[in-house]
């Protein structure tokens, strides 16, 4: 089985969570099982090796999962961007909508030296919202968005097109 195949026969679909008409897709049941959580980073790390990244910055809550495991793989740092309050050194901010609510993001301003190549990584791309709002946190800190990582995207709503306004890579398991 492929691992698209295997990560299709794991991840739930939860109709109406966390509201009525969105289709929840639960990463949970990947995380019982050790071996596909490394198949996972095995093939983040095999298809961005050309990129030259310096850090993986992940998107709280699910974006952390796999993105320090990611991120040790790599032998670069792990940054992490979370919602609005929780980082407690200085921070700056970006908000953005969601495909159900409103969100905002931090990071903090130390997160890393200007020039560096950061690798977005997230567990799923909806909107594209959320890694719009991540790439320009990196940005904003004289970064380059070297790239992005997503376990599944849900090509339906087309998001990838928000996201190479550049030439950054897209990877994404499952669609
Ligand atoms: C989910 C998901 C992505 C984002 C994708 O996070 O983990 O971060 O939504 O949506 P988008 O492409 O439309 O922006 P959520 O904000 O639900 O937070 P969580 O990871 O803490 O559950
Ligand atoms: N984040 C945004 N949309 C989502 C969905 N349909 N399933 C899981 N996480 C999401």
């Amino acid at each position: 089985m492929s691992l698209e195949q295997r990560l299709k026969a794991v991840i739930r679909d939860i109709p109406d969570f966390p509201q009525p008409g969105v289709v929840f897709k639960d990463i949970t049941p990947i995380l019982k099982d050790q071996e596909l959580c490394d198949a996972i980073v095995e093939a983040f790390a095999a298809q961005i090796n050309e990129l030259g990244i310096d850090v993986v910055a992940g998107v709280e809550s699910r974006g952390f999962l796999f993105g320090l495991m990611l991120a040790n793989k790599l032998s670069v740092p792990f940054v992490p961007i979370r919602k609005q309050g929780k980082l407690p050194f200085k921070t700056i901010s970006e908000s953005y909508k969601l495909e159900y609510g409103q969100a905002t993001i931090e990071i903090h301003e130390d997160a890393f030296e200007a020039g560096c190549r950061v690798l977005i990584h997230d567990d799923l791309l909806a909107t594209g919202g959320t890694v719009v709002a991540a790439s320009k946190l990196i940005e904003k800190l004289g970064g380059t968005v070297a790239g992005y990582a997503f376990v599944i995207s849900l090509d339906f709503l087309q998001s990838r097109g928000r996201l190479t306004r550049f030439s950054e890579e897209v990877v994404s398991l499952v669609s």
